[in-house]
């Protein structure tokens, strides 16, 4: 892409540390400074990426006037409507997901950025994961028929204690981990007309909310859309497993996603697809993709906000126009969960 307007960095956590400049370096954008309530660790991240600026106030930001300029929030969910606030009318914000702890939020985020008519997107970056790009056009050219199945699984050792601030959440899987499973299946399928869904807790993380899932996202009679995750598999890697699949009448992806597995350090990821020619299913195929979703698949959520501002498209694929979705689809989520499936006694009676 030619045109890279400059971006300023909100917060100088982990994620922007691991993730976002590690890949705006290897897309060459432009990061023309950074700020974060603690300074100290903006100057560390700014001597670390070679970042020119690091701002003390948001004021300072605002009052440099650069035009055009993103900016690029990664502040806990709680403190990203005080940084929104702040900015002025018209700015482009590329936003940490969750949008928001629950529905509630995300709609006045959404409303928020409508009045303020920001181009404002989300962080759900799992849809520009170079493997995802890779099976998006595949199954474009048709090499999958009718797409008809998408299961993700999961099966591993998240250790959740380490994000403690989880333990205050009365929302943990859904909302921070499969809410990009949720994300990555309505880029492909859209809205579903609904979601059954069953998220429970674990016996040894009894002090956090629930920590696995299954969830169902209903696209009628012909499709089936499945996220399946448990996280607290704690007996090596043997049976550990973390797959996207993708089925069609002629085809199929197998996509096995290594960050999660072995954590922290993660295994190669592995992309595999099968064809049919004629009636005939051909063999499975392996291709070769270069990076992975952590961290080249930030490049992609931010790209949307740079076509976007560059007058390329009228508005980025992840706005949180489109990401209200995702939001409502999580909410949808805890509530089939909370409200249970058929009681039996209403069977046997
Ligand atoms: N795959 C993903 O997209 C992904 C992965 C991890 C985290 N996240 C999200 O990214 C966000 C940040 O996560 P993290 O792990 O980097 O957290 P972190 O705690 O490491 O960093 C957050 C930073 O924000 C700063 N901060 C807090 N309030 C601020 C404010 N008002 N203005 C400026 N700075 C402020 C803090 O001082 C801290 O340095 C969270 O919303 C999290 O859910 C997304």
């Amino acid at each position: 892409m030619s045109y890279k307007a400059p971006i300023v960095i909100i917060g100088a956590g982990g994620i922007v540390n691991d993730a976002h400049l590690p890949a705006y370096q290897l897309a060459g954008f432009d990061i023309a400074g950074i700020y974060d309530v603690d300074k100290e660790k903006a100057n560390a991240i700014a001597e670390k990426f070679d970042i020119p600026l690091v701002f003390d106030t948001m004021e300072d930001i605002v009052r440099l006037n650069l035009s055009p300029l993103i900016y690029d929030v990664a502040v806990p969910g709680s403190a990203v409507m005080k940084v929104l606030e702040q900015l002025p009318a018209g700015s482009a914000v590329l936003i940490q997901k969750p949008m928001g702890n629950d529905y509630q939020e995300a709609k006045a985020i959404l409303q928020f950025a409508r009045d303020k008519q920001l181009v404002a997107a989300i962080n759900f970056q799992l849809r520009y994961a170079p493997f995802i790009q890779a099976a998006r056009k595949l199954i474009q050219q048709g090499a999958l028929g009718q797409l008809c199945d998408i299961e993700i699984n999961v099966n591993v050792f998240t250790p959740w204690h380490l994000w403690t601030f989880l333990y205050e959440s009365p929302r943990v899987e859904i909302l921070y981990h499969s809410i990009h499973y949720i994300d990555l299946v309505r880029s492909f399928l859209g809205n579903p007309v609904g979601i059954y869904a069953k998220t429970v807790k674990h016996p040894e993380m009894s002090q956090l909310a629930s920590v696995r899932s299954n969830i169902i996202m209903d696209y009628g009679e012909m499709v089936r859309a499945n996220i399946i995750t448990n996280h607290c598999h704690k007996f090596g890697m043997q049976h550990q497993h973390s797959y996207i699949k993708f089925e069609g009448t002629q085809g199929a992806i197998k996509i096995n996603l290594g960050l999660l597995m072995n954590y922290p350090h993660g295994v190669a990821d592995q992309f595999e697809y099968i064809t049919f020619t004629g009636n005939e299913p051909g063999e499975w195929k392996t291709l070769a993709i270069e990076g992975s979703w952590f961290p080249h698949a930030f490049i992609g959520s931010m790209e949307q906000v740079m076509q976007t501002v560059a007058g390329n498209i009228s508005k980025p694929d992840n706005s949180v126009e489109d990401c209200i979705y995702t939001m409502a689809c999580v909410e949808a989520a805890y509530r089939s969960s909370e409200k249970g499936g058929v009681k039996l006694n209403e069977i046997i009676c």
